[in-house]
């Protein structure tokens, strides 16, 4: 038996008697799935059957107040999607005459809904053959069939979709949609998976190659970190105060200007800066905000303010890294590129 019979043959064994299975009617099918989208089978229940029993059709839904639909989304969440939802049935109201759109390259117009979604409407209200991929279907696809590219790259999500939709080419679309994803809700569960009482475990890569903890591959976003360099310009006569970076942070060794490092972004008369400022440069140091500048690196984004100092005095006995040199000196002395460019704009 193919993979994709033995799937639907599960699904007609075990599924879940759903409320929303028993209709092809495309609003009510829309309904339960920006709903579930939202939450899980058991809690999205209560909210599919008391908006259908206050909204029966499109009509009656575009004829709501906002306020009436987000009081029955409360608890939901993330209310633009209730928002959406009012903006979407007034929209077919008014664009399709109240009638529901089925065709995917129609629903996928429609605010608030993606490709999964006109997936999901379009191949359980008419059948058409257009694959449903959710985060069930890539763990399935993932496991079964081996696919190791990542779930959240664009190369991954591209072979997934194309694998998706080979697979629904000579199936009942809709039956089929239901089965695989209820496949990977019930049993190929993201952990443990009932491997035991898998039909389709002969087939499955991942158990035969022990790949099932590893499959799907997901991509953890590293995590920009954001920080603030609030930078000092003193010159006086033909000299400029500098300073070298030390090991353990961006641009090592190279040379920059006296910094305080900020936990946000910060104005020129706040007071934590002004005390730090003075416990450098001196109680008369006078500040003028120069330049900003956003610094991108591949695992921090720096914001980068320029102040010029005047009447400054240093304690170099105090503030060992900072140094007064030579301009002609600063400019030959590597710099991190935000300084280099700095210099070129403002330095003559
Ligand atoms: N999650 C999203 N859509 C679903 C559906 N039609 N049945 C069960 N769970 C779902």
């Amino acid at each position: 038996m193919s993979f994709q019979s033995e799937i639907v043959k599960w699904y007609l064994e075990n599924k879940r008697n759903l409320p929303w299975r028993d209709t092809t009617d495309a609003y009510v099918i829309w309904l339960s799935e920006i709903i579930l989208q939202q939450t899980r089978v058991e809690q999205g229940m209560p909210y599919f059957l008391k908006f259908l029993e206050n909204f029966p059709t499109v009509s009656a839904f575009a004829e709501a107040s906002e306020e009436r639909v987000l009081k029955l989304w409360q608890g939901l969440g993330y209310y633009s999607r209730g928002r959406n939802m009012l903006y979407t049935a007034r929209y077919v109201v008014e664009h399709f005459h109240g009638k529901f759109p089925t065709a995917y390259q129609d629903l996928v117009k429609l605010k608030g809904i993606g490709s999964y979604t006109a997936a999901a409407i379009s191949s359980f209200s008419s059948n058409e053959k257009q694959a449903v991929v959710d985060g069930n279907v890539y763990r399935v696809l993932a496991r079964y069939f081996g696919l190791g590219e990542a779930i959240n790259s664009p190369k991954g999500q591209k072979q997934f979709a194309q694998l998706a939709q080979k697979l629904i080419e000579d199936q009942q679309p809709s039956i089929y949609n239901q089965a695989i994803m209820e496949f990977g809700a019930l049993q190929c569960k993201p952990k443990s998976p009932l491997c035991n009482q898998c039909p389709i475990r002969p087939g499955c890569y991942a158990y035969q190659h022990q790949k099932i903890e590893q499959l799907p591959l997901k991509l953890k976003k590293v995590k920009i970190r954001k920080r603030w360099f609030n930078y000092f310009v003193g010159i006086n006569d033909d000299e400029i105060l500098t300073k070298q970076r030390q090991p353990g942070d961006v641009w090592q060794q190279l040379y920059d200007f006296p910094l305080i490092e900020s936990e946000q972004e910060v104005a020129i008369d706040d007071v934590v800066l002004l005390t730090k400022v003075k416990e450098l440069f001196g109680n008369d140091v006078e500040l003028k905000v120069l330049e900003s500048k956003k610094h991108v690196l591949t695992h921090q984004t720096i914001y980068v303010q320029f102040f010029a100092i005047d009447n400054y005095i240093v304690n170099f006995n105090q503030q060992a890294e900072i140094k007064s040199v030579k301009l002609t000196t600063f400019r030959q002395l590597p710099h991190p590129k935000i300084i280099g460019d700095f210099i070129e704009k403002h330095i003559d």
